[in-house]
């Protein structure tokens, strides 16, 4: 699966997949992640990649030559499955969208700073607003580190334990169960005996009405 991700600030996003799962992912070829410098699109002499809004108003406008140039170039190269702006104003990010993206080819990434983009970038080009939560961030490079990670990490192969991306919280409706590591007892508190019992069915159903009780208590949303 490959990434294409335009962006003004490409230093941003070089340590997020410069280490562990993601860097491994890539070392192995099973993702492929290329950060494009939005000012490297600009055909302004002094590589401006914003404007001043129509209408007036606070803040600059990201403007839509060098974002149209990036993404023609791109398209020119390959088909891509979506074309995906970060922005606070898009639809939530879940476990569901992570799952059906990591179903995809190749998918654009665009991040977004200052006041918004030019909203003809929007209309023309993208196929798909997403956010990561209901607050604002300072641009969209770290929501596409977040999205990207969550899609990398299901792509079959990637996590060394491939139960394990199944059994996280969020995949199976419920929430995560509590986990322990030795030593079995710190400061006088143990870890709950069924763990250290051997009986694995007993240790799974320990485990789901942990889950269950858990979710029942932080996310009863997900249960409904
Ligand atoms: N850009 C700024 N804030 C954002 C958010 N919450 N989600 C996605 N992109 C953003």
């Amino acid at each position: 699966m490959r990434f294409d991700i335009i962006t003004v600030l490409p230093g941003l996003l070089e340590s997020p997949f410069a280490h562990s799962i993601l860097q491994r992912a890539q070392k192995k070829g099973l993702t492929e992640i290329y950060v494009h410098n939005l000012r490297e699109y600009s055909a302004n002499k002094h590589k401006n990649v914003d404007d001043y809004p129509y209408g007036g108003g606070s803040g600059m406008v990201m403007s839509i030559d060098p974002f149209a140039a990036c993404i023609e170039k791109l398209k020119g190269e390959r088909d891509y499955d979506e074309v995906i702006f970060m922005t606070p104003d898009g639809e939530t990010l879940n476990q569901t969208t992570a799952n059906h993206l990591s179903g995809k080819k190749n998918l654009i990434i665009l991040c977004g700073h200052y006041k918004g983009i030019d909203q003809r970038i929007r209309d023309i080009f993208v196929t798909r607003e997403i956010s990561i939560g209901d607050y604002v961030l300072s641009g969209g490079e770290l929501p596409a580190a977040v999205l990207v990670d969550a899609i990398v990490r299901l792509l079959p192969g990637v996590l060394s334990d491939e139960t394990s991306a199944l059994s996280d919280s969020f995949q199976g409706e419920l929430l995560d169960a509590p986990v322990y590591t030795r030593p079995a007892e710190w400061r006088g508190i143990k870890v709950p005996d069924i763990l250290l019992s051997g009986n694995q069915a007993k240790i799974d159903e320990w485990r789901y009405d942990q889950a269950l009780e858990r979710t029942r208590q932080r996310r009863p949303d997900l249960l409904k």
